[in-house]
């Protein structure tokens, strides 16, 4: 009887549910329709149309004219560039009461990692392989962004990258796919929450759509060609896991994919986007995107359009290419009224769900910035963010941590350099509110401090090469003096110390969009230091801020300890200074492998098998290997130390078979063996023995961050069902392989313990 009460609730329960939601949905789609029926076909088009007036940071060469009429003549859908309550208010004010239907502006911008309160870069802050703090920033963000009136953003940014030369590895999560759909996943609800229309949450943006990552030679905008196979295990993941938590909008990228470049890609943006993974946000291209398909050879601005239009794309960013020719496609019958309809819809269903049409004002309001943006309590997550994003990559004789006490020589040219702290894409931020490493060490150390500091060289000493890289500000400052004056001035403050600190790296703008490199060193001025600096026999840490894995061969070397700390933000002293002086324990892990030199490049930990593989790192003749420098990378993918030391032991299987229907427990034991408290981040990889197509050597498929007090030990344990062990095969099916699958669990790609198990037919 109790039973079919609570059959009949539940019952209730899902059909009204599912009543309101269709209401809903009649309602929007009532209320779109009606809208659209009062539009002329320029109206239509004008809100497929992205401007930006050229206030915030011109990706192209392109950027928006006559802002004002094309708002009031309703040839605008969105705005990005612009910032703050009363910028906006003006512009949505041309929208709503100046243009004939009224239909508010959408106001976009580039909120990669963080606001005014800037966190470390992506691929640091995926150091921290820490869902609850990514998210926690990407609120934050919203929080700050729409303070100041916006509500979109371009960002979570999830190309899987495997090549450190791509400047814009900077923005991503690293090299692995499971890995990156979790963060895309954890970016997304960040941002949107649970509520789009709530005035304190974005719109986001999964982008690149797709490959980007791929571009060859690791040089930006350039040509991307990949087996169906590749995109489908490995760099699609991350697009359909933010699609799946809800993502608004996808951005199309700039690369061509299966020779179609993306923004014309039927394939891509219908049959696989729509059709496929059931998206039902819009798309938007990237920067003149559309433009850049007639530099593809695809056809003149009116054909290329019309492609993009087909293929579908909704918005058209900064181009026009959609403003000034569907109307002519359209009466050439060279695309239908179907087309445009179809797009104007998605983008004004996105003004619905965001609440636009209810109150296009919902987002400004000229008393909040004051009270949410650059506040206490966002430094002190930025601060966290930063220490946590660390990743420590050596530590002879446990130099880390410094007590306070110890004489430093802190040298560097980023060492005192607030301009370098925030990291490629912070276009809102201020470099000049960001802590240096010298404020935080004596923040930390008080009126006493025993610190003192000494440029000690250029971040380069080529002044053309500076001059490309200071194209947003000086981010590379050419000291008056010679080099050998400054190298001659940081020597003789190391002597009278009792260890170096040297805090070295790449400028900010060294890597990102349009920051390709060929050489991943240290520039030269960089590397003399550092050998003048060892040969003192002073204790050597290096602290290295950077934008992409470097190689490091030599540094590794000289040095004594290594705090990789990429470009850690706003907050970056302090975070420094709380790591190095032991305040936090570091637990950041590695998301892209560090090769040993360039030549290793593409180098990634889930490589496929070859048939002449190589054992070890010895030179075997007709074997897959190099004559100069062995495969394995300087440092492995999910490598980071800590300083304690973690003990692996006792793996377990809850069983040994299981069939497609169960799933298998494995567990191991973890012992914080050292004498500090700390965090690990215990790592789960599968290989399938044998499988019908070539396999990674081994897969991430789960993680957790556990933290340990000193002498402490825990249990872990994993669930493994069969998701965790199907891929896609060449039909695109997802599914797995009976036989055998071999089981690691570790501290990182390379250092694991493993077992069996079995799935049967
Ligand atoms: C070009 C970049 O590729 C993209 O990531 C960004 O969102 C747009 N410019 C807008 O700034």
């Amino acid at each position: 009887m109790t039973m079919k009460r609570f059959d009949l609730l539940t019952l209730i329960i899902v059909v009204f549910s599912a009543c309101g939601r269709t209401s809903h949905e009649t309602e929007m789609d009532k209320y779109i329709s009606k809208l659209m029926s009062q539009m002329t076909i320029e109206e239509k088009i004008g809100q497929l149309n992205l401007i930006t007036p050229g206030g915030g940071i011109p990706t192209g060469a392109a950027v928006s004219t006559d802002v004002e009429t094309k708002i009031k003549e309703g040839n605008v859908g969105g705005i990005f560039g612009i910032t703050g309550p009363e910028k906006i208010r003006q512009a949505q004010q041309l929208a709503v009461e100046h243009s004939r239907l009224k239909i508010p502006l959408l106001f976009g911008s580039d909120i990669i990692h963080g606001y005014k309160t800037i966190f470390p870069i992506p691929l640091g802050l995926s150091c921290s392989w820490d869902m609850e703090l990514i998210e926690k920033t990407a609120r934050t963000a919203a929080e700050e962004a729409t303070a100041d009136g916006l509500n979109w953003n371009f960002s979570p940014m999830v190309d899987i990258s495997r090549d450190p030369r791509w400047g814009r590895v900077a923005e991503g999560a690293g090299e692995d796919p499971y890995l990156g759909s979790e963060i895309a996943k954890a970016m997304v609800r960040g941002y949107q929450g649970n509520d789009l229309t709530s005035n304190n949450t974005l719109m986001a943006t999964v982008k690149h759509f797709a490959l980007y990552g791929a571009s060859e030679a690791g040089r930006d905008y350039n040509t991307v060609d990949m087996s169906r196979l590749r995109m489908y295990n490995v760099y699609l993941p991350p697009f359909r896991a933010a699609i799946d938590a809800g993502v608004g909008c996808v951005m199309t990228s700039f690369n061509d994919v299966d020779g179609i470049p993306a923004s014309g890609n039927k394939w891509l943006l219908t049959d696989l986007l729509r059709n496929n993974w059931k998206f039902d946000g819009f798309v938007v291209s990237d920067y003149t995107s559309v433009n850049e398909m007639v530099d593809h050879g695809l056809g003149d601005l009116q054909a290329v359009s019309a492609l993009a239009l087909k293929a579908g794309l909704d918005m058209d960013m900064v181009g026009e290419g959609f403003l000034t020719t569907l109307k002519k496609s359209l009466e050439e019958g060279k695309l239908s009224l179907n087309d445009i309809n179809r797009a104007c819809r998605r983008i004004l269903e996105a003004k619905y769900k965001l609440g636009l049409f209810s109150d296009p004002y919902r987002y400004i309001d000229e008393s909040r910035p004051e009270k949410t943006i650059l506040t206490a309590q966002t430094r002190e997550i930025a601060r966290d963010a930063a220490a946590r994003s660390f990743v420590l990559l050596k530590n002879d004789k446990n130099l880390l941590p410094l007590k306070k006490d110890r004489n430093i020589a802190l040298i560097g040219p980023l060492a005192n350099n607030k301009n370098n702290m925030l990291g490629t894409w912070a276009v809102s931020g201020d470099p000049q509110l960001s802590i240096t490493v010298l404020e935080g060490l004596k923040n930390a150390t008080g009126n006493n401090s025993n610190i003192h500091y000494a440029k000690g060289a250029n971040i380069s000493d080529d002044p053309e090469f500076a001059q490309k890289v200071n194209v947003f500000g000086t981010r590379i400052d050419i000291d008056e003096r010679t080099p050998q004056a400054m190298i001659n001035e940081a020597l003789m403050l190391a002597k009278r110390s009792d260890v170096v600190v040297a805090v070295i790296g790449e400028a900010s703008e060294m890597s990102g969009e349009s920051s390709s490199r060929s050489s991943i060193s240290l520039p030269d001025s960089q590397k003399k230091l550092i050998r003048a600096l060892a040969n003192t026999k002073k204790p050597l840490i290096l602290v290295l801020m950077t934008g992409r894995p470097l190689a490091l061969e030599e540094e590794i070397q000289l040095a004594d300890a290594i705090l990789l700390t990429w470009h850690p933000g706003i907050e970056a002293g302090n975070a420094i200074a709380d790591v190095l002086f032991g305040k936090y324990n570091p637990s950041g892990k590695l998301t892209m492998t560090f090769p040993r030199n360039v030549g290793q490049v593409p180098i990634y930990y889930n490589h496929r098998t070859t048939g002449r593989p190589n054992s070890g790192d010895e030179f075997q003749k007709f074997r897959s290997n190099y004559l100069d420098v062995p495969n394995s990378p300087q440092f492995s993918f999910g490598y980071g130390l800590s300083y304690t030391t973690f003990a692996y032991s006792n793996i377990m299987l809850s069983k040994n078979y299981m069939n497609s229907n169960e799933k298998i427990t494995a567990s191991i034991k973890l012992t914080n063996t050292g004498k500090v408290d700390g965090e690990e981040v215990v790592q789960l990889y599968i290989y399938d023995k044998i499988r019908s197509i070539t396999q990674p050597v081994k897969e991430l498929k789960g993680f957790q961050k556990i933290f340990l007090k000193a002498g402490e030990s825990k249990d872990v344990h994993f669930t493994i069902g069969i998701n965790e062990l199907a891929f896609y095969h060449h039909d695109m099916s997802f599914k797995a392989e009976a036989g055998e699958f071999v089981i690691y669990i570790g501290t990182n790609s390379d250092e694991t313990i493993s077992d069996v198990i079995t799935l049967t037919e």
